[in-house]
């Protein structure tokens, strides 16, 4: 691998198997809750693999702002919660970059505050849907300011006593599960979301540990009102969404043989495994331990791949890996199916197209749907020159393409790696 200008990569293709063993970064949904709820408690909290990527450090960054004191240590954060009244107003309004999480879930949190705060971001994050948390904290009594009705950011959130509402979700989103079950702890009454299929319950667990008052039913959970949250220590398990690129790079390498260690294995997040095993994926997991949050090992070893079909009952499941999925579907053997996705489109860039044309630009057959896409596998990317549009997963998965392709991939603007994954390209050299 070389540099040829500040922001673009070429990937050279790799020459021999991936080999060893490697723990990813602490995980990214987990970092941003573990830094909200700890604050939401009385005392201090602890916790250690916190991922410190440029969206998790805005969820750091904005709570401070809010009053919170957070330190920021080796590997390790501490977390003097203030309570579930005692934020303070900002002097200016809160820029949370490129972070569609901390937005959405911060929203929540404010919704419920006698504060007046705008959160803001950065194009993309500006761009993205925000109606899906504004019209259902709007009926439990906050009220918003925004571009167009409130339907994006910069958001503002004017807090204030809150009523407990059933929210019917026609999405499965956690982001606004976690928005609502935030603004819940708070309110007047309980609070209940049903999604049409599970979305990842990281809040669900976090509040489990921190001991809020929540039931969970099928395909929906009822907060009730808590009147206190207590500072706690724990650990964050690393993150099984980056761990996919390299699990696919490794499958898809000769001779590799690849052990993930100490990643989460919560079962609404393992979905691309399932995806991978049954595409011939050979793939061990191993239960380490379950804490809070179930977390173990990942053994793969290079596999000869088939085309699938991944439809949208799965999606919620998967959702963050469809791109890397993409480039293992790009070289299996046979064609793959995609349907159902469509929420792809609404992501940190429109990750169908952004993949799409990618794949193409390196000499892949795809045809590009409203929902999804069809890949005409043949066990072989050419190569080329690509984008990242400003998508961490889509420059991620450009890279593991080029690692595994023929000629090498050349891609555009990949700084945006560091909003999840900040060392992925050393990373990536050490396999090489
Ligand atoms: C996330 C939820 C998902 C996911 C995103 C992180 C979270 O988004 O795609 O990367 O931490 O709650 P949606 O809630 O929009 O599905």
């Amino acid at each position: 691998m070389n540099d040829s200008t500040a922001t673009s990569k070429f990937i050279e293709p790799i020459e021999t198997g991936i080999r060893g063993v490697f723990t990813p970064p602490g995980d990214k949904s987990i970092s941003h809750r573990a830094l909200i709820v700890s604050a939401l408690a009385k005392g201090f909290s602890h916790f250690t693999n916190f991922l410190e990527a440029e969206d998790c450090m805005c969820t750091v960054k904005a709570l401070q702002a809010l009053g919170v004191p957070i330190k920021v240590g080796v590997n390790e954060v501490e977390v003097r919660g203030v309570g579930l009244d005692g934020f303070q107003q900002p002097s200016e309004e809160i820029y949370v970059g490129n972070s569609g999480t901390t937005m959405r879930l911060l929203s929540g949190l404010l919704a419920a505050q006698p504060l007046e705060v705008t959160l803001s971001g950065d194009e993309s994050l500006n761009s993205r849907p925000m109606r899906r948390i504004v019209e259902p904290l709007t009926e439990m009594g906050a009220s918003f300011e925004g571009p167009d009705g409130a339907s994006h950011g910069p958001l503002t959130i004017k807090g204030g006593p809150l009523k407990g509402i059933e929210f019917k979700n026609e999405l499965s989103s956690a982001q606004v599960k976690s928005a609502l079950m935030l603004a819940a702890l708070s309110a007047k009454g309980d609070t209940t979301i049903v999604e049409p299929i599970e979305s990842r319950d990281h809040t669900e667990k976090l509040f489990e540990l921190f001991r809020a008052d929540f039931e969970l039913g099928r395909k929906s959970v009822t907060v009730h009102p808590t009147s206190k949250l207590i500072g706690l220590d724990f650990s964050i398990p690393s993150d099984i969404s980056s761990a996919a690129f390299f699990i696919v790079a490794a499958l898809l390498s000769e001779d590799s043989y690849l052990t993930v260690r100490r990643v989460g294995l919560n079962p609404t997040r393992t979905g691309f495994l399932e995806v991978l095993k049954n595409m011939g994926a050979k793939i061990d997991v191993r239960l380490v331990e379950s804490n809070y949050e179930p977390m173990g090992d990942i053994k793969c070893f290079s596999s000869s791949l088939k085309g699938t079909t991944i439809t949208g009952r799965m999606i919620p499941r998967l959702i963050d890996e469809l791109p890397i999925l993409m480039v293992a579907a790009a070289m299996a053997s046979g064609e793959t199916v995609i349907k159902g996705a469509e929420e792809l489109r609404n992501k940190e860039t429109d990750r169908i197209k952004s993949m799409c044309d990618n794949l193409k630009a390196m000499g892949v057959e795809v045809t590009e749907k409203e929902d999804g896409c069809i890949i005409h596998g043949r066990a072989f990317i050419r190569g080329g020159k690509v984008k990242s549009y400003g998508d961490h997963r889509t420059a991620m998965s450009m890279a593991i393409a080029g690692f595994l392709s023929q000629d090498g991939v050349e891609i555009e603007d990949i700084d945006c790696v560091a909003t999840s994954y900040p060392g992925f390209f050393e990373d990536l050299e050490a396999m090489s």
